[in-house]
């Protein structure tokens, strides 16, 4: 699937018709967050099967609902599941919802997501902030793009987690008592969890946590020009890292124990993001 401008533009206009608040902040939310959603006020939920130009969902199971509401008075758009690329959708697909954030005005963008801890010294149920990421993996969300949809076809995108957003989000952690962990996220394109082998491969070239979510999105938020934070839940210790066997039940348990915490540091941090910006 290529994009065009309009497909990015009429996307946004139509949500934006839902509702009165204009969001500043678009929050994607991975395991684990999703109860964030309960703390939203003014809100209007809409499933992603009724945006217009939204790729179909292909888990009815999976819930995937788009809440437009004000997070303690902060006006945001918080994705309540993701289009993963292990599902078959293409990159830019995975990425469309991110460019249609930006064209409804988003000034940032909150990217969460469970992980496989690389890094020897990380632990189960730790927070880790994603300061950079590593793809392997050929595709990217804005391949075969015409030359100008939301950005330049080339597109610099060292610093898309941007420094200034990566010390409010250590100082918003600090000031809650939460131990907070740095590192560089890699993307495998799953859904088979990796071998210890691509592990030993990864930790080689510097990644710290891995997983098969939103480098996607980030990258395409680089294209848009929309500033990230990016935040892991580390819910297990990656293939050989540790020898115990990775599950998706206990990705979710682990997501769901860790929910808390995770959801008070990101309430912090959109605080802190509005009170920098009034
Ligand atoms: N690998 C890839 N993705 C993941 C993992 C992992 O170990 N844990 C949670 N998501």
């Amino acid at each position: 699937m290529v994009y065009t401008y309009q497909d990015f533009e009429e996307s946004a206009r139509f949500l934006l018709q839902q509702t009165p608040l204009r969001p500043r902040v678009g929050i994607i939310l991975g395991s684990g967050l999703g109860r964030i959603t309960e703390e939203l006020t003014e809100v209007t939920a809409i499933d992603y099967s009724d945006i217009l130009h939204f790729p179909r969902v292909k888990d009815p199971y999976h819930q995937c609902r788009l809440y437009l509401g004000c997070l303690d008075g902060v006006p945001v758009a918080a994705m309540s599941g993701r289009y993963h690329y292990y599902e078959g959708y293409s990159m830019a697909e995975t990425a469309f919802p991110v460019g249609v954030m930006k064209c409804m005005g988003i000034e940032t963008l909150i990217v969460t997501n469970a992980a496989g801890g690389i890094n020897p010294s990380f632990g189960q149920g730790g927070l880790m902030l994603i300061c950079d990421h590593i793809k392997l993996c050929a595709e990217s969300p804005t391949r075969g793009f015409a030359k100008e949809v939301l950005g330049e076809r080339f597109f610099d995108i060292s610093h898309v987690y941007r420094e200034d957003l990566q010390a409010l989000a250590k100082e918003a952690a600090a000031r809650l008592g939460i131990p907070l962990w740095e590192g560089v996220y890699a993307f495998m394109s799953g859904p088979q969890y990796e071998t210890p082998a691509e592990i030993r491969a990864l930790r080689t070239l510097g990644a710290d946590a891995v997983g098969m979510s939103t480098v996607p999105e980030v990258i395409m938020a680089g294209y848009a020009g929309l500033p990230v934070l990016g935040l892991s839940c580390i819910t297990n210790m990656a293939a050989g890292i540790s020898q115990a066997p990775i599950t998706n039940d206990e990705v979710l348990k682990i997501g769901q124990r860790v929910s808390r915490t995770f959801i008070a540091l990101v309430r912090e941090i959109v605080s802190r993001l509005a009170g920098r910006d009034a």
